[in-house]
């Protein structure tokens, strides 16, 4: 069925920016029609431009007045753990108090602390805890969210994990788009000497079982001194290559250790984190595919200093902005409102804020079909109830979303 959207106060279609890859944008490339329309089947946008132009072939159609509303490529999180059981707001207290994030994981709380009470639950009721969460972020107008697994780290677990990931996939589409990360390698489990030991005995069985059924849309690793090394990260790397799978990696976080340019060689899909990626690091994704996926909340939540965003924007790198909603290191699942306050400090201009969770996020998951309002395109959308795109995020933290008119 052919829908129209008429009248809408500001269209923002991000063409100029799509036509620049996601890169060196200025504000104009958001590419905003006043009073626009939109129109569209359910696979793809057929036709874009002003109200008072719609093509006679779509003028008689029945159609939905978006007066005093804005329309935006659909928000997309591309860097989520949003599967997991408990919480840590104890360590988030001790870190208050003044203990470091590192020392606390060392001593057995973390990610292992996180690994334990998401074994202590069923698959039932982590889909159930999965839905609460997805449904709180899809309210906030965020429509594609990818999840990663890695809160289990033994083979039941982590099998589970990847397996309720797809079931929630299934469950919300077309609604929500779900993008399933397979990332056992998120800490070596106890009772292994090495993260190859680990990636050997727990990641490669799963993938070998997992990967021939297509579940898997992309593989990850914590590549970060404690975690895995870079060895381990080429041991992964080489298989996801060998096996035909996307590749992620969270990388140059704490230390610089050439994450990004180990990630960069394999063409991943994103770098993530990237605390402390080197001049090297930036030149290389400057000149690759590889999208810099930044993650403010972490470095909020840790009182880290940020990465120095403009240096990689001003290099021509694809940056792309996700919450990594998790229990440990950013428990905020609200990317809109992390983008707003981080877009000040990165010192983004508006397209760059907006490319970087709509256009730049879509393509750090390999989604190139998405993150522009243009003819051709999928008919993914944001819709906000105000009359133009700046107010979104300069009411940082209020919700405008209207999603939920769409389904
Ligand atoms: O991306 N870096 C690894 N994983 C998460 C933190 C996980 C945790 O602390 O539970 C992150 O920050
Ligand atoms: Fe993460």
């Amino acid at each position: 069925m052919i829908k129209v959207y008429k009248d809408i106060s500001q269209l923002a279609t991000l063409e100029g920016a799509y036509q620049k890859d996601g890169r060196n944008l200025n504000p104009q490339d958001l590419t905003l029609i006043n009073d626009g329309c939109v129109v569209f089947d359910s696979k793809e946008i057929l036709w874009v431009g002003k109200s008072s132009d719609i093509p006679k072939d779509y003028s008689n159609l029945p159609y939905q007045s978006m007066k005093g509303k804005t329309l935006t490529p659909e928000i997309v999180d591309s860097h989520t753990h949003l599967i997991f059981g408990g919480d840590r707001s104890e360590e988030y207290a001790m870190r208050l108090n003044g203990e470091d994030y590192q020392k606390i994981a060392e001593a057995g709380g973390g990610i292992l602390s996180t690994s334990r009470a998401t074994n202590n639950l069923s698959s039932q009721e982590l889909f159930k805890l999965c839905c609460q969460r997805i449904e709180r972020i899809y309210s906030y107008g965020i429509g594609t969210i990818e999840i990663k697994s890695g809160y289990g780290l033994n083979l039941n677990k982590e099998k589970e994990l990847t397996l309720i990931i797809d079931k929630l996939k299934k469950h919300y589409t077309p609604k929500i788009q779900i993008f399933n990360t397979f990332m056992p390698a998120h800490a070596v489990a106890p009772g292994f000497k090495t993260g190859s030991e680990y990636i050997e005995k727990v990641v490669f069985p799963l993938l070998e079982e997992l990967a021939p059924i297509k579940i898997i849309d992309a593989v990850d690793i914590f590549h970060e001194k404690g975690y895995f090394n870079s060895q381990d990260v080429v041991l992964l790397f080489e298989e996801a290559k060998r096996l035909g799978l996307k590749i992620k990696s969270h990388a140059d976080e704490f230390q610089n250790n050439n994450g990004a340019l180990l990630a960069s060689s394999y063409q991943a899909v994103s770098a993530d984190h990237l605390l402390r990626i080197s001049e090297e690091g930036i030149k290389e994704l400057s000149q690759s595919k590889t999208v810099a996926t930044l993650l403010p909340g972490t470095a909020f939540f840790l009182g880290k200093e940020q990465v120095n965003a403009r240096k990689l924007l001003d290099k021509g790198v694809k940056v792309a902005m996700a919450s990594d909603y998790n229990p440990g290191s950013c428990h905020c699942d609200n990317l809109l409102l992390l983008a707003s306050l981080a877009a000040p400090t990165y010192k983004m201009n508006i397209c760059e804020l907006w490319s970087a969770i709509t256009l730049n996020s879509a393509h750090a998951l390999g989604l190139k079909k998405q993150g522009a309002v243009i003819k051709g395109l999928k008919p993914r959308f944001s819709l906000f109830d105000t009359k133009n795109l700046s107010q979104i995020t300069y009411s940082w933290g209020r919700n405008f979303s209207l999603n939920h008119l769409f389904h």
